[in-house]
């Protein structure tokens, strides 16, 4: 079929400044005239002279506004001299598979249509992410380019009746302006289960869920949050490793999540929660709306903490095949995550970073091949398997090496701690306070620490103490490529290593968030299995103090605590 592009005149819109992991804003911002158009002709903008013949990668999780702005995206792509389209069936595809297609098929990148975490629905969030050649999320350098172009657009180009059924598999060419245009729609599970068959052991895992003459099945209880993971959770789960249909739920991606707020935690997760306190599984693991974050939980709903899940793994990667052939690197945290990660990279004699918040800020290492391992407090694990976190791939990495050691959740932990010592870690957010108070809050604070005198300050809540060391705006140098992210979260670091964090979101789609985070070490074997919140209280109390974020913000308590 022929077609012919046209050129729509348009308006800029001032305020499509991607934030820690793309444009996030109420899907009726979104649904405002050429709003949408214009962000996704300034990410095609960006590409330069590599758009024309570019081939992208299309896909999101589901979540309602997806689909409509898949099939307006093929029709811009179409008009705007890109190749081939490679989009996953009704527009969905996982984070994680995103990142593995671009990689795989070596294209010029891809746009993911999500807003993570955040709640769905025509009231609720929608999100459009840019990833680069490498799978990985685009780095500040071209995420400030394309808002750079959003704030000048000021016409868009489009195919208006280019109408591809994205819902049916198989190969769609067109004839755009004379020249040959490709759609692919793929089956966006395949990809994604090969690749993660290449990195575990299935065999070894199907025994585990089965159990053997010597050893009772291994139970578990996979929860999708009503996301993008369900059908890759089925076809692993249940047609891969054998687990019962009971062992996965809420598996069918629905638009608004079945008014779930899909964020892997123990406040939105908790029904996961409360199956596992019922002692009847031995493992639980959700995942959020684009399948990115992962929770685990032991038997008896058994926190594990993100920082801790990424130390565990570090202490075991010889148990998983991938590693053992390609190496172990590097390992990484970001900067807020607790330091659990840096005494295993110690003990295992790799190289250490810590990066600002956000997985893009991994992808170089990982690039230049100094980077296996990383992980962060906001409940993302991943490995350089792909570029971007992965919710599933973390579930599967704790099953192979549970089945290698023959442990328990609990009890890998216990060793863990008895090994490393622990981190205790809380995070308290507090969300959608007004923006200019938190801005205050954030520059009164800043002043406060950084002042010459600041360093020695002792700061007491009952009968604890602790000595500043250190205080700061972090800042960070790539040491790849030099680039730098100045200004990423306030740092009281305290002279017993404990570290009091704060920095403000950069997903929401509305207001402020300001999150505190609060990491201590302990290594006195009697105090190993103490309640995070008892033992952390002194140092939440002094970041309060500190932080006066009553008064700044007027809440008496943060929304959630993770
Ligand atoms: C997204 C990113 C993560 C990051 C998180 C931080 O999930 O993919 O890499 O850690 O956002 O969110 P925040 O709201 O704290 O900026
Ligand atoms: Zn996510």
């Amino acid at each position: 079929m022929e077609f012919r592009s046209s050129t729509v005149h348009t308006k800029p819109f001032d305020d499509q400044k991607p934030g820690t992991s793309g444009l996030r804003k109420k899907v009726k911002v979104f649904q405002q005239k050429n709003y949408t158009e214009n962000f996704v002709q300034a990410i095609l903008n960006s590409l330069g002279d590599e758009l024309k013949g570019s081939v992208l990668v299309l896909g999101g999780d589901g979540r309602y506004y997806v689909k409509d702005a898949a099939k307006l995206i093929v029709k811009m792509c179409a008009a705007n001299g890109v190749k081939k389209v490679i989009v996953g069936q009704h527009g969905i595809v996982s984070t994680p598979a995103v990142s593995n297609l671009i990689r795989k098929r070596n294209t010029t990148g891809g746009i993911i249509l999500t807003a993570s975490h955040n709640p769905g629905g025509p009231d609720q969030d929608f999100g459009i992410k840019f990833n680069t050649k490498n799978g990985g999320p685009a780095p500040d350098s071209v995420t400030t380019e394309i808002f750079n172009i959003t704030v000048r657009l000021d016409s868009y180009n489009i195919v208006p009746d280019l109408d591809c059924d994205i819902d049916t598999l198989g190969v769609n060419t067109y004839t755009v302006d004379g020249k040959e245009f490709v759609v692919e729609v793929i089956d966006s599970v395949a990809d994604y289960v090969s690749l993660m068959k290449d990195i575990f052991d299935f065999s070894s895992l199907r025994d585990l869920l089965k159990g053997t003459e010597s050893r009772d099945p291994f139970r578990v209880l996979i929860n999708s949050l009503n996301g993008v993971t369900g059908p890759y959770v089925r076809e692993i789960f249940v047609n891969e490793l054998g687990a019962g249909e009971s062992s996965i739920v809420n598996t069918k991606p629905l638009e608004d999540f079945g008014g779930l707020h899909p964020d892997p935690n123990l406040t939105y997760a908790a029904e996961l929660v409360s199956a596992l306190k019922e002692g009847v599984h031995d493992f639980g693991a959700a995942f959020d709306g684009d399948g990115d974050r992962n929770m685990i939980l032991g038997k008896n709903a058994f926190f594990v903490t993100p920082s801790d899940s990424l130390a565990v793994l570090g202490s075991h990667l010889r148990h998983i095949p991938y590693f053992r052939i390609e190496g172990v690197k590097g390992f990484a945290r970001s900067m807020p995550t607790a330091g659990a990660i840096d005494r295993v990279a110690n003990a295992v004699g790799v190289d250490f970073y810590e990066v600002p918040t956000g997985w893009k800020y991994f992808g170089s290492l990982m690039d230049a091949s100094r980077l296996s391992l990383c992980g962060e407090e906001s409940f993302g694990t991943g490995s350089d398997h792909i570029r971007e976190k992965d919710g599933i791939w973390a579930a599967l990495a704790w099953l192979q090496i549970i089945a290698c050691e023959k442990k328990s959740v609990e009890e890998l932990l216990i060793s863990h701690w008895k090994r490393f010592g622990r981190n205790f870690f809380t995070r308290y957010d507090y969300e959608n306070c007004n923006a200019d108070d938190c801005a205050r809050m954030m520059h009164k604070l800043e002043q406060t620490v950084t002042s010459p005198a600041y360093v020695g300050t002792q700061l007491s809540h009952k009968n604890k103490s602790y000595v500043v060391k250190l205080a700061d705006n972090f800042h960070y140098e790539d040491p790849v490529d030099g680039s730098i992210a100045a200004r990423q979260g306030i740092r009281l670091l305290f002279e017993d290593g404990s570290r009091i964090i704060v920095r403000l979101s950069g997903t929401g789609s509305s207001g402020a968030t300001v999150r505190i985070y609060i990491d201590s070490y302990e290594k006195d074997e009697n105090l190993l299995l103490g309640d995070a919140q008892v033992v952390l209280s002194p140092l939440i109390n002094i970041a309060l103090d500190v932080t006066e974020i009553k008064i700044h913000t007027g809440r008496e308590a943060p929304t959630v605590i993770t």
